[in-house]
C-alpha cells in the first residue's frame, strides 16, 4: 500500500474528501499526512476528523519530517498555486499525483517544462472523468471502429454553481473569482472537456474558435463556447457554463460517427446510449455484455447498484497505482488511463489558445506557444 500525504484537500474543500476516499477505496493507498489547509484550525480538524495521525502546517514541514515515510503526494490545492507545491516537490524528486489543471498558465507550464527537461519525474494529473466504466467502453467501442469514422464531437459542461450555489459549501471561493489569461471556467471545467475529447478521439484540435460571457454579478467569464477542428477532419464543440440554471453538473459527451453516434451523461453514468446506421437504438451499463465487464473493479457491486463519482476517480486512483509499481521498478510507465504533463501541456495551450480567440474573434490556429 503507497503513502500518501496531501497538500490541500481539506475537510471544508470540494475536492479533498473524493481524494481521501478514492484513494484509500482498493487499499492501495494510506493516506498518512498532510498540510490539508492554509488555515491551522481546518488543517488540524481534518487530520482529527479522517484520523490522519500526522499533519504540519506548511509544506516544508511536511517534506522535512515525512520525505522517508510517504510514496507520493497529491496537490489539492487551489489551481493557481498548484504550481508552488509542483516546483517543490519536483525538484526534490517527490512523485506527485495533481488536480487538475495542472497549472494555470502557459507561462506556468513552461516552467514545469524546464525541470522536466533535466530529470524524469513521476508526475500525474487527476483527469477523473475518463474512469468512469462506461466512459471507458465508449473508447473501447471507438476503438473497434463500431461507430465508424468520427465526424464531429460535442461536449459540454453547464452548470448553475455562479446563479445558484451549491447550499453545502461555501462557493464560489475567492480564488474562483480571478480570471487570468485563461479564465478561471475554463481552468475549472474546460480542462475536463479537452481531456475527455482527447482520451477519445486520440487527437488534439488544430484550430480553435471561441467566445467568452460573462452573465453573473462575479464579473468574471463565466460562459465559454469553442468551436474546434481536427487535422482529420472531425469538428467539435465545447460549452462551459457555471450560469446555466437547471444544471448541477450537466457533463455530456455526445459523438458522431459514421455508422452510430453515443451519448453519455454524467449524471446517469451507467448508461451510454448508441444509434445506429440501421435506426436501432440500445442502452448498455455494467450487467450487459461488454468489453469493461472482466475488470472487477468496476464490479465493487454487482449492476443494479449505482457506482458513480467517488469509484470512477477511485478506478483512477487504482491505474496510478499501477503506474507506480512500475515507476519504482523501472523510472517508467505507460497506461491508457493515467495523463501527465504532455496532455496537461496540450490542454493549457488549447485553453490559452481559445482565450487569443475570442480576444481577436477568429479562429486561432492551436499551435505550441513559445
Ligand atoms: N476533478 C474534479 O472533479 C475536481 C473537483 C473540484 C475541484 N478540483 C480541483 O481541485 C483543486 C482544489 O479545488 P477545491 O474546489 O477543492 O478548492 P477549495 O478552495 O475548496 O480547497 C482548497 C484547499 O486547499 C487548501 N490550501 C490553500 N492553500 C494552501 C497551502 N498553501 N497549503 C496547503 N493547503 C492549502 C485550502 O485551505 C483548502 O482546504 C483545484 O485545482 C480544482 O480544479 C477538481
Amino acid at each position: 500500500m503507497y503513502k500518501l500525504a496531501f497538500i490541500g484537500g481539506s475537510c471544508e474543500s470540494i475536492a479533498g474528501y473524493p481524494h481521501f476516499i478514492a484513494s484509500q477505496m482498493d487499499r492501495r493507498f494510506e493516506v498518512v499526512s498532510g498540510v490539508f489547509s492554509s488555515n491551522k484550525e481546518t488543517n488540524k480538524r481534518t487530520a482529527q476528523k479522517w484520523n490522519v495521525k500526522s499533519y504540519y502546517d506548511d509544506i516544508d514541514d511536511l517534506i522535512k519530517y515525512q520525505r522517508d515515510n510517504i510514496d507520493v503526494i497529491s496537490i489539492l490545492t487551489p489551481t493557481p498555486i498548484h504550481i508552488q507545491a509542483l516546483e517543490k516537490l519536483l525538484k526534490l524528486d517527490i512523485p506527485i499525483i495533481c488536480e487538475k489543471p495542472l497549472v494555470s498558465s502557459y507561462e506556468d507550464i513552461r516552467k514545469i517544462e524546464k525541470i522536466l527537461e533535466e530529470e524524469r519525474r513521476f508526475l500525474v494529473v487527476t483527469n477523473n472523468y475518463s474512469g468512469y466504466p462506461m466512459v471507458r467502453e465508449l473508447k473501447q467501442k471507438i476503438l473497434n471502429n463500431e461507430l465508424g469514422d468520427i465526424l464531429h464531437i460535442r461536449l459540454k459542461m453547464p452548470q448553475e454553481s455562479f446563479l445558484r450555489p451549491p447550499k453545502s459549501i461555501k462557493y464560489p471561493q475567492k480564488w474562483r473569482l480571478q480570471d487570468g489569461f485563461i479564465p478561471m471556467i475554463s481552468l475549472d471545467l474546460g480542462a475536463h472537456l479537452h481531456h475527455l475529447a482527447y482520451f477519445l478521439l486520440a487527437e488534439e484540435p488544430n484550430k480553435v474558435m471561441a467566445t467568452y460571457n460573462s452573465f453573473s454579478k462575479y464579473n468574471v467569464i463565466d460562459d465559454v463556447t469553442m468551436l474546434l477542428e481536427y487535422e482529420s477532419g472531425i469538428k467539435g464543440s465545447f460549452w462551459l457554463s457555471k450560469t446555466a440554471l437547471g444544471n448541477r453538473n450537466g457533463l455530456h459527451i455526445e459523438i458522431y460517427g459514421s455508422k452510430a453516434s453515443a451519448i453519455w451523461h454524467q449524471e446517469n453514468p451507467e448508461k451510454l446510449e448508441f444509434s445506429y446506421f440501421t435506426g436501432q437504438k440500445t442502452i448498455i451499463d455494467r450487467g450487459s455484455d461488454i468489453e469493461m465487464v472482466p475488470n472487477p473493479l468496476y464490479h465493487r457491486m454487482t449492476p443494479g447498484h449505482p457506482s458513480g463519482y467517488i469509484e470512477s476517480f477511485a478506478n483512477l486512483y487504482n491505474d496510478i497505482a499501477n503506474c507506480l509499481d512500475d515507476y519504482f521498478l523501472s523510472k517508467s510507465f505507460n497506461n491508457n488511463y493515467v495523463f501527465g504533463f504532455e496532455h496537461a501541456k496540450n490542454g493549457i495551450k488549447l485553453l490559452h489558445n481559445a482565450s487569443i480567440s475570442n480576444q481577436n474573434q477568429h479562429w486561432q490556429i492551436n499551435n505550441n506557444l513559445i
